[in-house]
């Protein structure tokens, strides 16, 4: 698999860790075995990064896990997780029967994961679909056809764009705009600062390998010209304040701070981390 994939086990990695924790903030019991080895071995790799390790995986699970308990309960009927990796809301989350929830990634990583999760019954319907996003013509034969379904329709795309460039982003907002069944859309937001630091930093000091691309510097209007302005915008490090689970700053990347090196100090009010829900614009 490729070091985008790989994220994907990483990910798994983390939630299996947190949900073994005796004060774990969520408990996917299925995450474990979707990591698998890979998975476990790649979060023993940055151990030595302390609690900043799998930090804003966690966090993250717990915020957009509270985005979509509400739109379920607002109407939401249809879900579609772009990049959704080996992510199982569909079976841990209380969700409706009746909605509709599409899993789209790689062939790869939707092939380990059907075959893992062979036995296994979501709590809705369910269907996953291997593709390649930057594929125009099918993910635009699959958005018209999503959209086509049970609507409201809520997009998911969780740790998917910072891997994207910003002309592959373009092309997937104008897309999702272009289908009135979609009317919201979950991102991930970093400051351009801390994507510029993170991609600066030394590769044991980073989490994942594969490059993080895009860090448009006029975030929203970004979003804007495409369509999608922020409905609401739930803080990473607030969170981690709230749950008692602080941002802590590794070690070695301490050493970096005082040196003055380029990498981000947490200077209120702005956020450097954050999960957005957008709107139609
Ligand atoms: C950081 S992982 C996040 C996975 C999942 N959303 C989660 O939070 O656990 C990024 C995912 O995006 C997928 N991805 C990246 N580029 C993609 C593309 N062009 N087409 C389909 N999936 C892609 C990767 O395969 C990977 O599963």
């Amino acid at each position: 698999m490729n070091a985008v994939a790989d994220t994907a086990f990483l990910a798994a990695g983390f939630r299996a860790r947190e949900s073994s924790r005796p004060d774990a903030l969520f408990h996917d019991p299925l995450a474990a075995r979707l990591a698998g080895e890979t998975g476990r071995a790649m979060v023993e790799k940055v151990a030595h990064l302390g609690e900043a390790a799998g930090w804003s995986t966690v966090l993250r699970t717990v915020l957009i896990d509270r985005f979509i308990e509400e739109a379920v309960a607002q109407g939401t009927q249809t879900l579609i997780n772009l990049g959704a990796g080996l992510d199982t809301r569909p079976y841990r989350m209380a969700v409706p029967p009746s909605l509709a929830w599409v899993e789209v990634d790689q062939a790869p990583v939707i092939a380990h994961k059907s075959e893992v999760l062979a036995n296994e019954t979501p709590r809705c319907r369910l269907e996953r679909v291997p593709l390649d996003l930057l594929d125009t013509a099918s993910r635009r034969q699959l958005l018209s056809r999503v959209s086509k379904g049970p609507s409201p329709g809520m997009v998911l795309a969780e740790g998917l764009l910072p891997y994207l460039t910003e002309n592959d982003v373009v092309g997937l907002l104008d897309d999702l705009r272009d289908h009135e069944a979609f009317q919201g859309l979950i991102v991930d937001y970093f400051a351009p600062e801390v994507m510029r630091a993170r991609n600066a930093m030394p590769g044991r000091m980073r989490v994942t390998a594969a490059a993080m691309k895009f860090a448009p510097d006029d975030w929203q209007g970004f979003f804007a010209a495409h369509g999608w302005k922020v409905k609401e915008m739930r803080d990473l490090a607030a969170e981690g304040d709230r749950r008692g689970r602080p941002y802590v700053i590794p070690e070695a990347m301490r050493a970096m701070l005082q040196q003055g090196k380029d990498i981000p100090q947490r200077q209120p009010p702005g956020m450097f981390a954050a999960y957005a829900l957008m709107e139609r614009a």
